[in-house]
């Protein structure tokens, strides 16, 4: 550590493990407390992965990642992700090969009919609270997940194209995530983030077995994708196979691309489990969504073009993203030279965290933070209001959120269908969980499990 890192103010960390320790499994809820003590950027020491500087305030966070230079737009690679293999993805590069990908994966994002599959899973997601409606609670939960993984797979390999629930293969594929998250629960702490040669010992066996397993399966649709047959790309690997708009990578680069995404959108699945969770404790915020959604759409399939029309809807989905935070905070980014901040000297290769949770509670921008109001996205006129400071919950700058767009369309599609005919209730004897009983798990802030009640609509309007 130079003479100038020290100057940075931070916990005292040392030993080995420096503060890893203390920083713990709600590290966005260790950021935030640290940060009323040392301020709104201080060091942290992260034992062998060494001393890494944390933004916590939303003036520094648009210096740092929007502003002019590419300093703090870097990517900090864990020994681990390079262990595994995930190196060369979009989103653990840096440089020229970064921005390539996420042309491609941009040009990808406007051919796919993203909003039409998207109405393809929720129909099928929708049939299954149908089935599930007499059961006195079900794991919508579990439900959000397998739909969102589909989606994702048909929009990274699957060109457009769903799996049954009760397909033998998509069982398949959800044992595999599931072990993949298993593995990957704790990402900085990581025993091999610390001790990298651990990866070649039998104790990461099921680790490498688990991403090779994942490997091979989406190397089986690429062996047989045959460029020829490509008329229009509608998926990541015809992106990569047709080489779309001129972007040349070899085919088989589209594999680590593809399990990043697939991984990447986990952020998606817990916003969705999020949203039904908050609007499921706030009976009278489902009931002004239900109304809404049905006076515009009435029982049309509810699209794009109405969304306009429904600012409540779309309000409420902004409150979600600020106050539960599906990303916490950023993928660790990286500085690409040394560099004066705010009067420190940050040296080349610091490991740099943005708070976002902390920019999202943040007293000096947001009103009673901790309470869930979707009105404070509308104006005077009702009308949506996204003109905010504090609140980033796709990032900022060169590395904001590649599937912002994506998410925001498959989320409003989503809702809307959905209240369109259902709503849900608390099960009695399964107390929902608040904001604050989240976990970060892979880096990312997930709800915990929990159970609803589904109540069709149309039970409503017959017992009135
Ligand atoms: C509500 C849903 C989502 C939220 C809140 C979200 C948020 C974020 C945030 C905060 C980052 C980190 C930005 C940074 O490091 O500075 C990020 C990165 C990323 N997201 Fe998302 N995301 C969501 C959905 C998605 C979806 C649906 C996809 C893919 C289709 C996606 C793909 C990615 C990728 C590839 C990166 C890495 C970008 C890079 O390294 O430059 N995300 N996301």
């Amino acid at each position: 550590m130079s003479e100038e890192t020290k100057k940075l103010p931070g916990p005292r960390g040392g030993g080995l493990l420096g503060s890893l320790k203390e920083i713990g499994d709600k590290a966005h809820v260790t950021w935030t407390k640290w940060s009323a003590t040392y301020g709104p950027i201080y060091r942290v020491d992260l034992g062998p992965l060494g001393d890494s500087v944390v933004l916590s305030d939303y003036n520094l966070f648009k210096k740092a990642f929007e502003g002019d230079s590419d300093v703090f737009s870097g990517r900090y690679v864990l020994p681990i992700v390079k262990k595994s293999g995930s190196h060369g993805s979009m989103a653990w590069e840096n440089g020229e090969i970064f921005e390539k990908r996420r042309n491609l994966m941009m040009k990808v994002f406007e051919k796919a009919d993203i909003d039409k599959m998207t109405q393809n899973e929720v129909e099928a997601f929708c049939d299954v609270l149908k089935e599930s409606q007499q059961k006195s609670s079900t794991t919508v939960y579990r439900m959000v997940y397998e739909a969102n993984l589909n989606l994702t797979i048909a929009f990274c390999f699957q060109r457009g194209k769903r799996c049954p629930y009760d397909d033998e293969t998509f069982r398949e594929r959800i044992r595999l995530m599931n072990n993949v998250l298993e593995a990957r629960k704790n990402l900085m702490a990581e025993k091999g983030n610390i001790f990298p040669f651990l990866w070649s010992t039998c104790l990461y066996g099921k680790f490498r077995r688990i991403h090779n397993e994942q490997r091979t399966y989406i190397n089986q649709e690429l062996s047989v994708r045959d460029v020829g047959d490509i008329g229009t790309v509608q998926d990541l690997m015809d992106g990569y196979v047709a080489k779309v708009d001129g972007i040349d990578f070899p085919a088989k680069e589209c594999i680590v691309h593809i399990m990043n995404t697939m991984g990447a959108t986990i952020t998606l699945k817990n916003a969705m489990q999020w949203l039904i969770l908050l609007i499921t404790r706030h009976p009278e915020v489902q009931t002004k969504i239900q109304t809404e959604v049905t006076s515009v759409f009435g029982d049309e399939v509810p699209t794009m073009e109405g969304i306009d029309k429904v600012p409540y809807t779309s309000a409420t989905i902004y409150e979600t993203l600020r106050i539960a935070c599906p990303a916490a905070q950023v993928v660790p980014h990286m500085t690409q030279a040394d560099v004066k901040f705010e009067g420190y000297d940050i040296k080349n290769e610091t490991v740099v965290f943005g708070n976002i949770w902390g920019l999202h509670h943040d007293t000096k921008y947001w009103e009673e933070p901790e309470t869930f109001n979707p009105d404070r996205f509308l104006n005077s006129e009702g009308k949506l209001d996204l003109d905010k400071e504090s609140y980033v919950p796709f990032g900022l700058g060169k590395r904001r959120c590649p599937g912002e767009t994506i998410a925001k369309r498959v989320m409003f599609l989503y809702i809307a269908s959905i209240y369109q005919r259902y709503g849900f209730e608390e099960v009695e004897g399964h107390p929902l969980p608040d904001v604050n009983d989240g976990v970060l798990f892979a880096g990312l802030h997930n709800p915990p499990p929990y159970k609803l009640k589904i109540v069709s609509r149309s039970d409503d309007k017959n017992n009135k």
